[in-house]
């Protein structure tokens, strides 16, 4: 049975359909290029590229049966490698990539560089409320325990601005939903759909899943 988290991707992508292109940011670790896969099989999209700098082992078993996935090992907040990706393809899905990237606006651009018409995004974002201004990121360094995404702004032991306490395999930013918005209208996207939900974060939490589908302007 597929989680909440994942029909809720999913349901995004349906929103946007039909598309006959497709480019995935980070579509593995934990899934398995799922998104791109379910994109060939559920919508008949004719061809997806999927980045990432890591390909995992069920990855390369299942390759064979998608010969619409091109898969490509490589950092796409790398302006140098992102050059030699030439086409722009109708959708890009961006699910839990953003807030890892300690560039976070430069690799938004080039991202968003590569897509002609919708942008699919889900993250974990910090609730609006909690903060004292709109647009707000807070840098946080990481937990150090496996599937710990608790903000350690909330203990008073750990210096949040701590470079050498950063762990970058763990590395997040919490950003507000305005942030995030604000940064695709200045880049001349428009959101056209979104809302937030729970899901597996913990109930009494300051964190709540967001997604939304921006379109580009023309
Ligand atoms: C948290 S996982 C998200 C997986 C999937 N998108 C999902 O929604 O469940 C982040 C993925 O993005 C990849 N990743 C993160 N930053 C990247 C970058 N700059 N270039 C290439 N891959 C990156 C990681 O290797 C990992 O597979």
């Amino acid at each position: 049975m597929q989680s909440e988290t994942v029909i809720k991707k999913l349901d995004l992508l349906d929103r946007c359909m039909p598309v006959k292109t497709v480019v995935e940011y980070g579509g593995m670790w934990g899934v398995d290029n799922l998104y791109a896969t379910e994109c060939v099989k559920r919508w008949g999209v004719k061809k997806v590229l999927s980045i990432d700098f890591y390909e995992s082992d069920n990855w390369k078993v299942q390759k064979r049966h998608y010969p619409q996935i091109t898969f490509i090992k490589g950092d796409f907040r790398n302006k140098d490698f992102m050059k030699k990706i030439t086409k722009k393809y109708d959708l890009g899905i961006c699910y839990d990539i953003l807030l890892h990237q300690p560039e976070c606006y430069e690799t938004l651009e080039l991202m968003l560089s590569k897509i002609k018409t919708y942008f699919c995004f889900a993250q974990p974002v910090i609730e609006e409320k909690r903060v004292s201004f709109k647009n707000t990121m807070v840098f946080l360094p990481g937990s150090q325990e496996k599937f710990q995404l608790r903000p350690y702004l909330l203990n008073k032991d750990i210096k949040i601005f701590d470079i050498n306490r950063v762990d970058p395999s763990h590395w997040i930013w919490a950003m507000t939903p305005t942030l995030i918005k604000n940064m695709l209208k200045s880049l001349r996207w428009k959101i056209i759909y979104e809302d937030a939900w729970q899901g597996w974060l913990p109930k009494i939490s300051i964190w709540k899943m967001y997604r939304c589908i921006a379109k580009k302007e023309k």
